[in-house]
């Protein structure tokens, strides 16, 4: 078994994760975690007050409910059953389950232990504080694929209640230094596991209802989950770009701001040309009203005649410069601009990122992109979007751009 020998390591890291678990069941702040999507913020779902911790340390609003963390099917089994004596074994992920709705079979068989987050009935005599549910009668679980989540939470034998390690409305965290930058000051411990693989959050699914519902697109890609007997028909209860905003979302963390640095953001569409970004983003810095001076610009192609902002490409390519505490490969350059009704022409700084194209490097690095532009006070971010149909993550990374920039436009 996986953990097995884990009493007997007597490395730093296990010394690290005994700490985590000794606060997560006798505190009530919060331990901040890795997890194959993004950093989560941890707290004993059995406990309210521990739960509540989450709420305070995030300044979340407590009718968005928190996903569950188990290590194994065997905790899932008892929180199912609260009457149920089953026994503790030394499980794999793999135990048969007892009383889990049997169109999550295949999905559990395939994508766990994983980023696929599902939604189940909250069985009366639950365990789970109210807090987590926010007083649904419902549940949503996972399983991380993360070694180390899984560890702490098997250290800690509770389930965890972990929403990601941001705070409240920012994007989220995908390594340790951004949970401490968003809550140093309202937590103890984080475990620093080095950069999220996935980048983005699980995808959430409801297999209660018919036809089943995919409630947030996210790690496991929609086409992946269609594959699944049962699950052919899924509907998408998000907004992909083709709902009408006015439609109520179904996961109710989904209405609130979210995902957003300070600077405002501008989405435009995929397949914009790229003339007309150019223009817009041109006519934005020029523009005094607008009050843009520095921008980012987070691309997801190459540019024919890179960003053409200043007059020439010579001079664009000679003055671009690394920035020191920025992501690899990003730039900067100074954009000379005349700002309309202003009579003197004055320098700005525009930071070009090339998030690559590729939808897993893309969600990989989207969230650093923004809070790295973030750090480096600029007015606005310009994201260069993808299309929804390039399937797997990309739906996921446009659901959180969107919500992110609050508008899309096509140019
Ligand atoms: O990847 C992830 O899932 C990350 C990492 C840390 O594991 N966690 C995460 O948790 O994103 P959180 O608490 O931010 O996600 C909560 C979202 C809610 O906003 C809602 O969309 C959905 O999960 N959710 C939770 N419980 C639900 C329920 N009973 N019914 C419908 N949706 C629910
Ligand atoms: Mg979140």
């Amino acid at each position: 078994e996986w953990w097995a020998d884990e009493k007997k390591l007597q490395t730093p890291e296990s010394k690290a994760i005994e700490e985590a678990a000794q606060i997560l069941r006798t505190s009530d702040i919060p331990v901040a975690f890795p997890t194959e999507t993004v950093y989560g913020l941890g707290a004993d779902a059995t406990r309210s007050a521990s739960v509540q911790g989450i709420y305070r340390a995030k300044q979340r609003p407590s009718d968005n409910p928190l996903i569950v963390h188990v290590d194994s099917i065997e905790m899932l089994n008892r929180l199912l059953n609260p009457t149920l004596q089953t026994p503790r074994s030394p499980d794999s992920t793999k135990t048969p389950h007892i009383n889990i709705p049997e169109i999550y079979q295949p999905l559990l068989d395939r994508f766990w232990p994983g980023p696929l987050t599902i939604i189940l009935p909250n069985p009366s005599g639950s365990e789970l504080a109210p807090e987590v549910t926010s007083n649904l009668t419902t549940f949503g679980v996972r399983m991380p694929s993360s070694a180390l989540a899984r560890l702490l939470i098997h250290a800690t034998d509770r389930p965890l209640a972990a929403p990601s390690a941001n705070a409240s409305t920012k994007p989220s965290p995908t390594t340790a230094q951004h949970v401490y930058h968003d809550l140093h000051d309202r937590i103890e411990l984080i475990l620093d596991g080095g950069p999220s693989g996935v980048g983005v959050e699980s995808t959430v699914v409801d297999g209660l209802c018919h036809p089943p519902a995919i409630l947030r697109p996210g790690g496991i890609g929609i086409e992946e989950i269609r594959a699944c007997p049962g699950w052919e028909n899924v509907i998408v209860a998000y907004n992909d770009g083709t709902l009408d905003v006015k439609e109520i979302p179904r996961a109710p963390g989904m209405k609130y701001r979210h995902y957003s640095p300070k600077a405002r953001v501008v989405l435009f569409e995929a397949d914009s040309h790229f003339a007309g970004v150019k223009r817009h983003v041109q006519k934005d810095l020029s523009d005094s009203a607008i009050g843009a001076h520095n921008i980012g610009i987070i691309r997801t192609r190459n540019w024919p005649q890179g960003l053409g902002l200043a007059t020439t490409t010579d001079t664009l390519t000679s003055s671009l410069r690394p920035v020191p505490s920025a992501i690899e490969g990003l730039h900067s350059f100074p954009v000379p601009v005349q700002e309309t009704g202003s009579p003197s022409s004055r320098t700005k700084i525009a930071y070009d990122y090339h998030l690559g194209s590729e939808t897993g490097t893309i969600a990989h690095g989207l969230f650093a992109a923004l809070r790295a532009l973030d750090e480096l006070d600029v007015d606005v971010i310009y994201v260069e979007g993808i299309s929804d149909r390039d399937g797997d993550l990309a739906a996921a990374v446009m659901n959180r751009l969107r919500k992110a920039a609050g508008a899309e436009m096509k140019v």
